[in-house]
């Protein structure tokens, strides 16, 4: 079984969404001692964003490509790659200023690509990212759980079951701003939340 862990905090140290992701691993791993992980951590390696130069590179034909073009597509390649090998994706994804970190938008512009992610059929759009579980760790500085302010959790669920992933599991670490008390019970709930999931056998990556 392989994990894939995500780190999507601008914080390299002291992220509290990437605590929340390493005891998500841990859990995961209590169960499947035998699970390799890949750890994709955007905070020390950030992932370049969609420009044009990048536009450019990967609509131009991979045998028309310049060096730096083909250089820049290899980029998304990676990820990509980490991703289909992945039978388990976990995340930790705080929130900024109301939605996803920058980081976290240029994985996902990454990782969605026409043919190797998704593809359009007569019946429409496919995704191809099948077979996966996601968990998901929510940090917020207040309080938007199941409120119109959580654009957050709409989002990630659109775009991973337009990619295939609609095995998608949720925990939500909140108020971490509101007082040291309140941040200490809202890691505490969140720890507790990831230590009752059920952790059942994944099929096998797409
Ligand atoms: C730039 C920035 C923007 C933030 N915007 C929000 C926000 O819109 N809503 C919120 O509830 N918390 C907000 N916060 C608080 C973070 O969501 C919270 O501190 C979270 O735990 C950060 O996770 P991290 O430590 O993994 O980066 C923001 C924090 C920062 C640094």
């Amino acid at each position: 079984m392989n994990i894939l862990q995500v780190n999507s905090s601008a914080r390299t140290d002291d992220s509290q969404s990437t605590a929340l992701a390493n005891a998500l691993v841990e859990r995961i791993r209590n169960d499947h001692p035998e699970a390799t992980l890949t750890l994709r951590d955007l905070s020390r390696v950030p992932h370049p964003q969609l420009d044009e130069v990048a536009l450019q590179a990967l609509f131009t034909p991979a045998d028309k490509r310049t060096p730096e073009q083909a250089a820049r597509v290899a980029l998304d390649d990676v990820l990509i790659a980490e991703i289909k090998a992945a039978d388990v994706v976990v995340l930790g994804v705080p929130m900024y200023n109301f939605g996803v970190s920058a980081q976290l938008k240029n994985w996902i512009d990454a990782i969605s690509r026409a043919q190797a992610t998704f593809r359009y059929t007569a019946e429409g759009p496919e995704g191809l990212l099948k077979g996966k579980k996601v968990y998901v760790a929510l940090t917020r500085g207040g309080k938007y759980r199941n409120t119109p302010a959580d654009t957050q959790v709409p989002y990630l669920q659109t775009i991973f079951s337009f990619l295939g992933m609609t095995d998608v599991h949720y925990v939500y670490a909140e108020g971490l701003a509101m007082g040291p008390e309140a941040a200490q019970n809202a890691m505490t709930s969140a720890r507790t939340q990831i230590e009752e999931l059920v952790v059942a056998p994944v099929a096998m990556a797409a």
